[in-house]
Order: structure tokens, then C-alpha cells, then sequence
């Protein structure tokens, strides 16, 4: 795996099948359609509302809008096909230790279990070491045995935290040492 940051502050990420790097305003629609596919369990928040939203030009104005960060969900592109299959990166969601990101993915159905959750997400530990962060962290609905599996492949422990939703049911908490 190689990547880091390219000249102009710009993360690209590559590993033998993907490309880890910044959305483009015109993959509005492949985040769209990640939305559409959400599982019923994950939480309203999460899903597209009543009114249709966000629509794809609200997500085409938050891919315009973006800041280059060390922390981010990049876009997870196959070399062959040059096509955008979903999400993988670091997020400041403040769930985890003060300082330290959670890891976060999500690709479109049609290319589950193929192994690039994993793929992807090993090219973002290297991304997070090389950052200078020391641990991360996952949080994963108990339910969510894919999810679950990739952070295993990947060398996260699932701990004793967890949190308790009386309606979405149970958040665990996975952590790994860099
Ligand atoms: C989680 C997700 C990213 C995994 O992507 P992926 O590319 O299919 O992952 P991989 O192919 O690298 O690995 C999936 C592993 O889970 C296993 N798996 C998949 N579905 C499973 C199920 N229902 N039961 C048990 N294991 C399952 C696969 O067999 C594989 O493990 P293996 O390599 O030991 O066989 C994908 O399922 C997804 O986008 N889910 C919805 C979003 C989400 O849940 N994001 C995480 C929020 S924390």
C-alpha cells in the first residue's frame, strides 16, 4: 500500500485493486445511492426522510463544501473498473478517546464480500499511523456481523463499552493500537 497526502494537501490512498481519495461533485450520486440501500435497522438520521433528503444536489454542495483534513471518509474507487463503490476513512465523531478517530466504511451492495472493506480499510490504518495517531476506534450495531468481521480481519478488539438504544438497539465499541 502506498499514499499519504499528494502535493496540495490532496489524500490519495493505493492498494493493489482501489483508489482511497477526496469525492468529486459529480459521485453525489453513488453517496445517494448508499443512502437508498441502508439497512431498515440503522437509525432515521441515517436514512433519506420523507421529504427526499438530502437529495443529490444537498450532497453535491457538502462534496463542494468540504475541507481537506487529516480525518475523512474518502472515496473508495476500483483501479480496473474507474468506478466509486463507496466510503472508507477516519471520522471525528467524539465517541471514542479525545484525540483518537473512529474508522468508518460503507460500500454499495453490490459489492459486498469481495474483500474491499478490508483492502480499503488496512490502506486507512497506514493513512491514520502515518498521521501520527496511536489508536482508533469503531463503533458497530451489534446486529452488523459484516462490519463486525472487517474490523476482526483488520485487527480491532471489540471491548466491554458498549451503548444501549431502547429503539436501534446496541452499539459496540472496537479498538486497535497502530
Ligand atoms: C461492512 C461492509 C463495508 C463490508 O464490506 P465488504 O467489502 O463486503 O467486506 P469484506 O469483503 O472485506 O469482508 C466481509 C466479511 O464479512 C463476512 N460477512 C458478510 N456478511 C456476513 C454475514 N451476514 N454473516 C457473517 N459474516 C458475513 C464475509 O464473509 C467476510 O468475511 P471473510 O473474509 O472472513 O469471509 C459492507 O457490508 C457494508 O457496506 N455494510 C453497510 C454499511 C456498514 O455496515 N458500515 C459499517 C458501519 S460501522
Amino acid at each position: 500500500m502506498t499514499g499519504g497526502a499528494a502535493p496540495g494537501g490532496e489524500v490519495v490512498l493505493e492498494t493493489c485493486r482501489l483508489l482511497l481519495r477526496p469525492w468529486r461533485v459529480a459521485e453525489a450520486v453513488v453517496q445517494r445511492e448508499l443512502w437508498t440501500e441502508r439497512d431498515p435497522r440503522v437509525p432515521a438520521h441515517r436514512q433519506i426522510d420523507a421529504d427526499g433528503r438530502p437529495t443529490v444536489a444537498d450532497i453535491e454542495e457538502s462534496i463542494r463544501t468540504s475541507q481537506p483534513s487529516s480525518l475523512g471518509l474518502l472515496a473508495v474507487e476500483r483501479k480496473v473498473a474507474g468506478d466509486v463503490i463507496g466510503y472508507c476513512g477516519l471520522i471525528d465523531s467524539g465517541r471514542g478517546s479525545k484525540g483518537e478517530p473512529e474508522l468508518a466504511f460503507e460500500l454499495l451492495r453490490r459489492v459486498w464480500c469481495q474483500g474491499y472493506a478490508t483492502e480499503a480499510s488496512l490502506a486507512v490504518l497506514d493513512w491514520a499511523r502515518s498521521s501520527g495517531y496511536e489508536r482508533l476506534w469503531a463503533t458497530i450495531w451489534e446486529w452488523n456481523t459484516a462490519s463486525r468481521r472487517v474490523l476482526a480481519k483488520v485487527g480491532f478488539t471489540e471491548t466491554e463499552r458498549r451503548e444501549v438504544d431502547a429503539v436501534y438497539g446496541t452499539t459496540l465499541f472496537a479498538t486497535r493500537q497502530l
